[in-house]
């Protein structure tokens, strides 16, 4: 037997809050897993890349009213290839931040306090907010002139929401949704061998939801490259028929041909078991691939005495696939997937593999704390497991299409889904999000159900089943495999409207009408699809309305629905009601509940937007999972309520507790499945102990102290080891302890994070649902006792410190390490290289002009665009200029090489391409005057009119013929001797620039 102490299980669970020495009891929470994330879909092989395009954008708010603060952008489709300069090379964003996504741009805005704000968490988007409603996103990236001949695509996991995708200058396309992935394939646009320049305005004035959705590319985005002959995205689909000692695994492939020609293409299939041996292989005979046409091949592969996928044993298969055209491999790609069988039983509820599980589930939303909705990998795996620790099987993803990194830790972890789309509709748009959401899950052996939909009244119409058996039809021809439901507001109409389209009947909190519906209907299968509207905040026991706390006793809910002890004790007392879903797993952002400012989160969670667990947490833990449980709560720091009565209660799956205060029993009670114990103690100084039997012996306690006040922290990282690759993230946990090492359970002190080594604080936390500290600096208040920073490492490997102090505390450190990993394939950042040397060696470019207006190449943005690489060495300067003159996009942009460079003191000259530049050094200016050449041309990039031999007639053209109402003639020297002045271009002022 050994003994657990309060820090042990600190450190593997990240704060249970109570003060456990326990005999038997075994350390909450798994062993922290390393970030694996296998790919959700195809990934590369010959013929294919899938490049991670998260690193090095660069970030800057538009505006979604003023169009002068939005860059001047007005939508301009008028032609093709408009978009400039902002979308250009030339284009300087230096003054934008620097970002790598994921990116949520609302969590780092100050909240509002405006009524109209609160579903969104008070951050200030939407028609009100028009200067933080908007953002660009800008990224560069250099293709190699081999991929020219491939198809180039962008994959983005999602955005929020609204977003307008321009490569090159090109407008490519627009998406509205907030949830659902977005493909183009821009290989027309495209430049192998050169610089692209990608540009995403992302606007988040409307809304998908009803809760903080974030706002920005707050999802990965993938660079892909294939042969023109590939499979198509999300186009294999691999699902297994079990039958005893052996199972078919049925394989879908979908080919594109975007070559030219006909092709004779066939498809190999080979199944590797996961251990990576091949178990089985097939191909098909060739076929004839029209140019442009698609083609599915369908095969069979019989597997022997499969090793199933299942909540214990996460089995996963992989399918590869090859492609071959006239006999050479064109596409190879790979597709992680399992073999199990799921079922519903309207008597025995799900049946995974043939074995009835209860569905022990919860609803969650996306965001968590620090990072708002731009979660990165690492946090998806810590959720799933938090949610683990407490029994969790199964999980909702209310109300939206899951990012695939979630999914694929629910794969990785053992826990079901059941995947919800955003939009219920057959219109196009509600039919291709769910489309998406099908076609890119369906080989996840953790999906088990599709959700068409969440409370939508329409679906209680006659207009609902037809708008639900559209959608039906589509994961039919898609998958096949799954049933789908919709969670319905309430039950009343159950099997009825659009219901009568669903395989299973889901019902919202309704747990009468679930019954009921049983009786009439014992044939149909049943699932709570949205349970328990407990609030509650975590390490608080009374209601406070001003600062927004619930006492966190089970009993306080909204609205009179059920309390998780009423829920579950319903549930689990009904063998034919296949589990449900707790409404939430997690506190998120927005719909604060049951006040309003200055709460700006939901207190729905049994966890806390940081992962800390409330009290209910150990109410699941106690009836959800074989561990031995006794948590003990409230806290026992009441100064100046002695001699008041305090409730106080009890967790556990033991069957007997005895509870002492100061050593002096209060009497022992029996423990009725599904329940709790509670007693009325009067509050004196001390401890309170719970005392827990098994079998007549007392096998655990869990006592609470009344402590002193607050000495010291400690800190806690949920991982040992992360991996260096820029993605991976730990999490550091803070608790205040007083002097004797006890948790100090109202303790509210500041604490500052600091990082050194490799690694950076991503944002911080505390649970408060009413705090509106920032998730983005350093620093948070403790909040009852606990708060945390996440730490993010960055691609150099090595030791990652990180300090947590607070004023008066003795301070805590903890040392990780950040091991050397291979990074995942990802598109290079770039950088213009700024030339550091003497002189005026460096980065130059023009002033920022004003913004050009006219229908030609100047669509929208503004600012200089040209840009002078120089390098002195003594008198003599060498370079490059980039951009031929001229306003609006489209000048050459390849850096041409400046010849015959001087600089006789102030004085500079040189020449490139043909223009002579001439000036002088003023300052921390340079002017310069420019002179012939056909790159002073200005839209468009057409060169500058020749200047005019001879003297201008007053009226008519210049004898060479030359348009006297070009830009070489207008506006340029006007007023000098004679009227129109000098024929040369106005000079420019050059200025050191960083990018
Ligand atoms: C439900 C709804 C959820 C959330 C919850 C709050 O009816 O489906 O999205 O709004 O109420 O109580």
């Amino acid at each position: 037997m050994k003994n657990v102490t309060r820090r042990d299980l600190f450190k593997t669970s990240l704060a249970v809050p109570a003060v456990v020495v326990a005999a038997t009891e075994t350390v909450i929470g798994q062993e922290a897993q390393p970030q694996t994330a296998p790919p959700a879909t195809a990934i590369q092989g010959p013929g294919r890349e899938r490049l991670l395009l998260d690193f090095g954008w660069r970030f800057h708010f538009g505006h979604a009213t003023d169009m002068a603060q939005d860059f001047n952008f007005r939508g301009n489709f008028s032609k093709s290839g408009n978009f400039g300069p902002l979308g250009t090379l030339l284009f300087d964003d230096g003054d934008w931040k620097a970002v790598d996504l994921p990116h949520d741009w609302a969590i780092e805005l100050p909240f509002q306090n405006d009524p109209a704000l609160s579903s969104k968490g008070f951050y200030p988007l939407g028609r009100a907010y028009p200067a933080t409603s908007i953002g660009w996103y800008r990224r560069i990236f250099e293709l190699p002139a081999s991929d020219a001949g491939k198809r180039i695509t962008l994959e983005f996991d999602a955005a929020y929401r609204e977003a307008t995708v321009i490569l090159n200058g090109f407008y490519i396309g627009r998406h509205i949704g907030g949830y659902d992935p977005f493909t183009f394939d821009v290989t027309d646009f495209a430049s192998p061998g050169a610089r692209n320049v990608l540009l995403v305005r992302v606007d988040a004035t409307q809304s998908d939801g009803w809760f903080y959705e974030g706002a920005g590319i707050y999802r990965h985005v993938w660079l892909v490259k294939t042969n023109p002959i590939h499979v198509k995205q999300w186009g294999t689909f691999a699902h297994a028929q079990v039958r005893p000692g052996e199972a078919t695994v049925r394989i879908r492939t979908e080919v594109e041909n975007h070559g030219k020609g006909a092709r004779s293409t066939r498809v190999t299939s080979t199944i590797l078991d996961p251990a990576g041996k091949t178990v089985g292989k097939a191909a098909t005979l060739p076929a004839s691939l029209v140019e442009g046409g698609e083609h599915v091949y369908e095969q069979q592969v019989v597997v022997k005495a499969p090793a199933l996928w299942s909540l214990e044993r996460r089995n996963l298969y992989k399918l590869v696939t090859e492609i071959q055209a006239d006999g050479a491999v064109t596409d190879r790609c790979e597709t992680p997937f399992g073999i199990r069988t799921c079922a519903f039983d309207p008597e025995k509820g799900f049946l995974l593999n043939g074995k009835s599980v209860k569905l022990k589930g919860t609803c969650n939303h996306q965001d968590h704390a620090g990072v708002g909705a731009a979660l990165p990998d690492a946090i998806q795996y810590l959720r799933v497991r938090k949610l683990q620790e407490m029994g969790c099987n199964s999980l909702r993803t209310s109300h939206n299409p899951p990012t695939p990194e979630l999914l694929n830790a629910a794969d990785d972890l053992g826990m079901l889904v059941f995947d919800e789309t955003r939009m219920m509709s057959s219109s196009p748009e509600g039919l291709s999000q769910y489309e998406n959401l099908v076609r890119r899950d369906r080989n996840h052996p953790s999906v088990f159900m599709w959700s068409m939909g969440n409370e939508e009244g329409t679906a209680a119409t006659a207009r609902g089943f037809q708008i639900l058996t559209a959608m039906k039809a589509v994961s039919t021809r898609h998958d096949g495999t799954r049933p789908v439901s919709i969670a319905p507001l309430g039950g009343n109409n159950m099997g009825k409207f659009g219901f009568a389209a669903c395989d299973v009947q889901g019902y919202n909190y309704a747990d009468p009408a679930a019954d009921a519906f049983h009786k009439a209907n014992p044939k149909v299968p049943v699932m709570g699809t949205e349970q328990v509207s407990a609030v509650a905040t975590r390490g608080i026991y009374a209601m406070d309305p001003q600062r927004g706390y619930v006492g966190s006793y089970d009993p306080y809910t909204t609205t009179g629905r059920a309390s998780c002890e009423g829920w579950w004790s319903f549930c689990n007392a009904r063998p034919w009601l296949t589990g449900g879903f707790i409404w939430t797993g997690f506190d998120y952002r927005g719909e604060p509940s049951p006040y309003g400012w200055p709460n700006i989160n939901s207190q729905y969670g049994i966890i806390d937007t940081c992962g800390f667990p409330k009290d209910s947490f150990f109410y699941f833990q106690a009836w959800w999972t074989p561990k031995p449980v006794l948590h003990l709560f409230p806290h026992w720091n009441w100064p100046g309520l002695e001699g008041q009565e305090i409730a106080v209660w009890v967790y556990s799956n033991l069957e007997r507790v005895e509870l002492f205060l100061n050593g002096q029993s209060l009497g022992a009670k029996d423990m009725k499945p599904d329940s709790h114990l509670a007693w009325n103690v009067k509050y004196t100084p001390g401890a309170i102990e719970a005392r827990g039997y098994k079998g007549g012996k007392q096998v655990m306690t869990a006592r609470r102290e009344t402590t002193g006040p607050a000495a010291k922290l400690v800190l806690t990282a949920d991982r040992k080891e992360i991996s260096a690759d820029g993605e991976d993230v730990a999490m550091f946990a803070v608790e205040v302890q007083d002097a004797q090492g006890r948790y100090m359970p109202i303790a509210g002190n500041q604490v500052n994070f600091r990082v050194s080594g490799q690694g950076k604080v991503i944002g911080v936390g505390n649970g408060d649902p009413a705090d509106h500290e920032s998730d983005k600096g350093s620093s948070r208040k403790a909040f009852s006792g606990l708060c945390m920073a996440l730490v993010q490492s960055s691609k150099a490997a090595g030791n990652l410190t990180v300090e947590a102090s607070s004023p008066g505390l003795t301070p805590a450190s903890v040392t990780i390490s950040a091991k050397a990993v291979k990074l995942r394939p990802q598109v290079a950042v770039w950088e213009r290289e700024v030339p550091a040397g003497a002189g005026i060696t460096g980065l130059w470019r023009p002033a920022p002009m004003a913004a050009a207006a006219g229908r030609g190449g100047g669509g929208f943005g503004g600012g200089g665009n040209q840009v002078f690489s120089f390098r002195q060495n003594g008198n003599a300067l060498s370079g490059t200029v980039e951009g031929g003159g001229g306003r609006g996009g489209g000048g050459g942009d390849t850096p041409i090489a400046i010849e015959d460079g001087k600089l006789d003191g102030a004085n500079i000259s040189f020449s490139a391409a043909g223009v002579v530049y001439t000036g002088t050094l003023k300052g921390d200016a340079i002017e310069l005057q420019r002179t012939g050449g056909a790159a002073m041309g200005g839209r468009g990039g057409r060169g500058a009119p020749p200047e005019p031999a001879g003297p201008r007639p007053a009226i008519g053209p210049p004898p060479d013929g030359s348009d006297p109402s070009s830009a070489a003639f207008i506006g340029l020297g006007r007023g000098g001797a004679g009227g129109r002045g000098a024929q040369t271009p106005a000079p420019i002022v050059l200025h050191r620039a960083n990018r």
